[in-house]
């Protein structure tokens, strides 16, 4: 057994070891590969913020700001936090470099890793990464539909089966207050049947009562106003145009009236993508997104529609890693070659070639730690690499190398410093 160390990762907070890095990897490539289609730019932003950012974008009396934020003073009086999630850091970075005197509309891609103080378990970390997307200067419910497509297409891209889209519309300020209001009149009236937490929900930001996956208040739920019945004629029309062109793409979504998320600056259209099990179980959300076309205006920029959505990373890696074997492989293509030294002399001629053949870009791996000529060998063979070169005391004196081919066991002697040309030559037949 490992003893126990007295140093270990934070609660909630993961070591992604060099197996699992492929995983990662995987999941980047298709994205960064998807989203540059659709013409994403990157945008990375500082881990930390000034944490009345998140406090006044994401809202005071969301779960994230109240209980689950990082915040620190710093030795200069400044009150910053870890980022909780992407949006808020990039609107402040759209509007602090003017970007809204670009040709809209700006597309951002992140990636990183983003602080929740979260109860850890399973899929919520307190530590975790996001692939984020966010769309500037687009009013049109294309983007909002085009985002959905986007992130479904990735989850297709790592052969996902059986995803679930649930979407949503909440409205904006024109009609939310009012169907708050209402809200908040029907709970008020069934407060006795609600779990603690929306008893206080149901004061301060009665939405979210609408999300609580306690058995308690689902009944409650169930016959609660629905905020679809009461949008705008602008949220309505926005709506429904969303769900055309979700039509029109055939993504198979499902209306979830109850869809609420859990940050206060969306309007109009949110959605969530999950993975259903044969029996019809949900998993955690994969994707959660929506527009907030009130955000940047709310943060001292000028009025900006716009959209994003952000995949977890974690929970898709989960997935990968149950789903397909991705070996971490040899360290070396089979076009690369190894380095075997016997003697000090050699060693440090062996260093030197080292160099030149990483100037030359030919993959070599070396156990310069080891003496015996066999052990180096047997790494070569473990390698599988198609050649060794070995430097041996003879070869140091003489400024030769051996070129050894390791399927046949042929040798050739050749000059120290025609020894990368030759290779080059005998790694091309
Ligand atoms: P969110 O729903 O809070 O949205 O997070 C998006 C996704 O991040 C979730 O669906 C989930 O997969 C993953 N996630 C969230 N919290 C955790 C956690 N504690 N551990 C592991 N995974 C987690 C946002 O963050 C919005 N900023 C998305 C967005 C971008 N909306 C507009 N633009």
């Amino acid at each position: 057994m490992i003893p126990k160390n007295k140093f270990q990762a934070p609660t909630g907070m993961h070591d992604i070891l060099p197996p699992d890095q492929p995983y990662y990897q995987k999941l980047y490539s298709a994205a960064e590969g998807i989203v540059d289609f659709y013409g994403f730019k990157k945008i990375d932003t500082p881990i930390l913020e000034d944490a009345e950012l998140f406090s006044k974008g994401i809202g005071l009396s969301t779960d994230v700001v109240e209980k689950q934020m990082y915040a620190l003073r710093t030795r200069g009086g400044d009150f910053l936090a870890l980022r909780p999630e992407f949006t808020a850091g990039i609107a402040r970075a759209y509007i602090e470099h003017g970007m809204f005197n670009l040709p809209q509309p700006l597309k951002f891609y992140s990636i990183g890793p983003l602080f929740r103080s979260e109860k850890p378990q399973a899929g919520r970390y307190r530590q975790f990464h996001q692939f984020n997307l966010e769309m500037f200067g687009e009013q049109t419910p294309v983007a909002d539909a085009q985002l959905i497509q986007i992130f479904y297409n990735i989850l297709k891209e790592l052969k996902f089966k059986n995803l679930v889209v649930e979407v949503n519309s909440i409205g904006d300020s024109q009609c939310r207050p009012y169907y708050k209001k209402l809200l908040a009149n029907y709970l008020k009236a069934r407060e006795s049947s609600l779990c603690a937490d929306c008893r206080r929900r149901a004061k301060q930001n009665p939405l979210r009562v609408l999300d609580c996956k306690e058995e308690k208040c689902q009944p409650v739920k169930a016959q609660a106003p629905q905020i679809v019945d009461h949008l705008c004629e602008a949220c309505k029309a926005h709506f429904k145009e969303v769900l055309e062109f979700l039509d029109e793409l055939d993504l198979p979504y499902r209306l979830n009236p109850y869809l609420v998320r859990g940050l206060d600056y969306y309007t109009k259209t949110v959605f969530e993508i999950f993975q259903e099990s044969e029996s019809g179980e949900k998993s955690a959300a994969l994707v959660g997104g929506g527009r907030y076309d009130a955000l940047v205006k709310l943060l001292g920029g000028r009025d900006t529609p716009a959209c994003g959505g952000a995949a977890g990373v974690e929970r898709i890696v989960e997935h990968l890693r149950g789903a397909m074997k991705i070996e971490p492989g040899p360290q070396l293509q089979s076009k690369g070659i190894f380095l075997a030294q016997l003697g000090g002399l050699a060693k440090r001629k062996s260093l030197k070639l080292f160099e030149e053949l990483r100037k030359a870009k030919i993959p070599v791996a070396e156990s310069f730690g080891r003496d015996s000529l066999k052990a180096q060998l047997r790494s070569a063979d473990r390698f599988q690499v198609p050649y060794a070169l070995i430097i041996g005391q003879k070869e140091a004196l003489e400024n030769t190398v051996i070129i050894r081919d390791m399927k046949t066991g042929k040798q050739d002697v050749v000059k120290l410093d025609k020894a990368v040309d030759e290779l080059k030559k005998q790694l091309k037949k």
